[in-house]
């Protein structure tokens, strides 16, 4: 290993550490349930209106070194009465997660950096609404279901149910919802192919 590599390895170590738990006290500040075994490489920006709950095993990197495959930051945000539940064995780099009503990612989900998950349009697409107090904005929950993987920079928006193992490639936009054991790619996703059995 030569010397700037080590350096890094230090480095992320101690981060790592001090990190893990200067999040767990900030998930206790805004009411973060977590399980057992949480790690994270930099600080989170969490904001909790809701409820947001991780399980065990719950991996997260929020730094732009953290991760050198993009991204810079972590988010988890809910509005009022909004929840974000991740389950057991996730890992995520970098990657934004904004509730209005409900985002759930099942067990053993792999989330690519710099990914971005949206359960609500933000603003209305009518001017009038927009600029009259933001009214008729549309909102869906969205679940990325058990062993999938979202690759890097993608953006699941409202409304979308990622399938059982199903994998969306790097850079996708994915509009509509995925079926169980498929790889979907592009702006926006489409079906490319059955994920295979072996490889
Ligand atoms: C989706 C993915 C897994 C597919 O890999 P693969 O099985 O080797 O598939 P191929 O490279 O043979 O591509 C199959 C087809 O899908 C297209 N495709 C693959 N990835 C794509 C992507 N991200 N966006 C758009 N199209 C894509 C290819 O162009 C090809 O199209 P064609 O059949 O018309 O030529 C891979 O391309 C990918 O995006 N991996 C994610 C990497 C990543 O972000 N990791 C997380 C880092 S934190």
């Amino acid at each position: 290993m030569n010397l700037g590599a080590y350096i890094y390895k230090t480095r992320m170590m101690w981060c790592r550490l001090w990190t893990t738990a200067y999040n767990k006290v900030c998930f206790v500040l805004n009411g973060v349930r977590y399980g057992r075994n949480f790690h994270s490489v930099g600080m989170l920006f969490v904001r909790n209106a809701g409820v947001i709950s991780l399980g065990d095993n719950v991996n997260i990197n929020s730094c732009a070194r953290s991760n050198p495959v993009g991204g810079i930051k972590t988010t988890l945000f809910t509005c009022v009465g909004a929840s974000i539940k991740v389950g057991n064995n996730v890992g995520m780099s970098n990657v934004t997660i904004y509730s209005r009503e409900r985002v759930t990612i099942e067990d053993n989900v792999v989330i690519g950096a710099g990914s971005k998950i949206f359960d609500t349009d933000f603003h209305s697409v009518v001017a009038d609404f927009r600029l009259n107090g933001n009214t008729n904005v549309f909102f869906a929950p969205v679940t990325l279901k058990e062993g999938c993987f979202v690759g890097a920079d993608c953006i699941i928006l409202k409304g979308v149910t990622i399938g059982r193992e199903a994998v969306v490639g790097a850079g996708s936009v994915v509009t509509k919802s995925i079926p169980d054991g498929q790889i979907w790619a592009g702006c926006p996703a489409r079906y490319i192919k059955d994920v295979p059995i072996t490889q």
